[in-house]
């Protein structure tokens, strides 16, 4: 047996032990074994480093074992209100879905930096991400969360009162292809509204709405969205992708969940729809000039994607 199996197998065995917080943890620490197992070439050096390739100037990259992520883990500021939601969504099926604490610390951040007032998530589950998000939201921001579960979302809802941030999320019941095609149809998005056509003898011009009856801030601008972050069905990754382009401004960030989904994507002898699909999402923005492109190893891959 060589010696990075043997780590693997260490691994493996740390991870059911180590992580009690929620099944996600468990999980993220199985794709941490899977990245080690897929790195057998690579000289490793301790129990933590994957690359120090000649071509990369032989930087170290690092992995995360569950010894680090505890570390890391320990280094999250996770807010009460998101800790006692990840608690509860542990004892239930499927919590292995929600985003860790890492993740949802690092799109909360994302959105303040941003200085986001729209945003949009799909796929909810219980709520802890998109928790993570209105906590930071302004006064008069807002999270249009799309979920089909009805009976996650009232874990979702129960939380979002609890923290006081229910008038800052408009629940969408439904598939979200679905919400995001009426929403474009209803007017949302990056088109201008036109209120219609002034005519000057030998000119046509189209008058557009930068303010409503009140004054305020609407219309073109208000038709934005500045955030995006999709964690819902993954084979619908580029639709999803191609709706949001339409909805979220020049300079708006979406965020896709689960882009190295568990590692298979690497392994070219993984070939079942669901890792198909997000290896050739991952090709397809690799290549798209629309946006620019980050793919962080977190969670179970993020990546963060700026509309151009
Ligand atoms: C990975 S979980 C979301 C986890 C959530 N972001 C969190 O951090 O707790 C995916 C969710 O997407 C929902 N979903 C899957 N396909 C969907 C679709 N087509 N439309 C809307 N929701 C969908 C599932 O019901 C599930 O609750």
């Amino acid at each position: 047996m060589s010696s990075s199996w043997c780590l693997n197998t260490l691994l493996i065995f740390r991870s059911s032990s180590h992580f009690t917080h929620s099944a996600k943890l468990r999980h993220v620490s199985r794709s941490v074994s899977y990245i080690t197992k897929a790195s057998k070439s690579v000289a490793i050096n301790t129990d933590t480093v994957v690359a120090n390739d000649e071509s990369y100037g032989r930087k170290e990259v690092i992995s995360v074992n569950p010894r680090l992520y505890d570390y890391l883990l320990a280094n999250v500021r996770e807010p009460k209100i998101l800790r006692e939601l990840r608690e509860e969504t542990a004892t239930m099926r499927g919590s292995q879905m929600q985003v860790s604490p890492d993740q949802a610390q690092l799109l909360a951040m994302l959105v303040q930096i941003l200085g986001a007032e729209r945003c949009i998530e799909l796929g909810v589950y219980t709520g802890y991400s998109s928790l993570a998000i209105a906590l930071v939201l302004p006064e008069g921001g807002r999270l249009l969360a799309c979920e089909r579960d009805a009976k996650s979302l009232e874990v979702a809802k129960r939380y979002y009162d609890r923290a006081g941030v229910s008038g800052k999320v408009e629940v969408r019941h439904g598939l979200a292809a679905d919400t995001l095609k009426s929403m474009i149809q209803n007017g949302e998005g990056s088109r201008p509204k036109k209120l219609g056509n002034y005519r000057h003898p030998r000119l046509t011009f189209s008058v557009l709405s930068l303010r409503d009856s009140n004054n305020s801030k609407q219309d073109i601008l208000s038709s934005f969205y500045d955030f995006a972050f999709i964690d819902a069905e993954k084979k619908m990754y580029q639709e999803y992708f191609e709706l949001l382009l339409q909805l979220v401004r020049v300079g708006g960030v979406i965020v896709f969940d689960n882009v190295l989904w568990h590692g298979k994507v690497a392994d070219p002898l993984v070939n079942d729809p669901k890792t198909v699909s997000i290896r050739n999402f991952n090709k397809f923005l690799m290549e798209d000039a629309r946006v620019s492109i980050s793919m962080v190893p977190i969670g179970d891959g993020m990546t963060i994607c700026r509309k151009i």
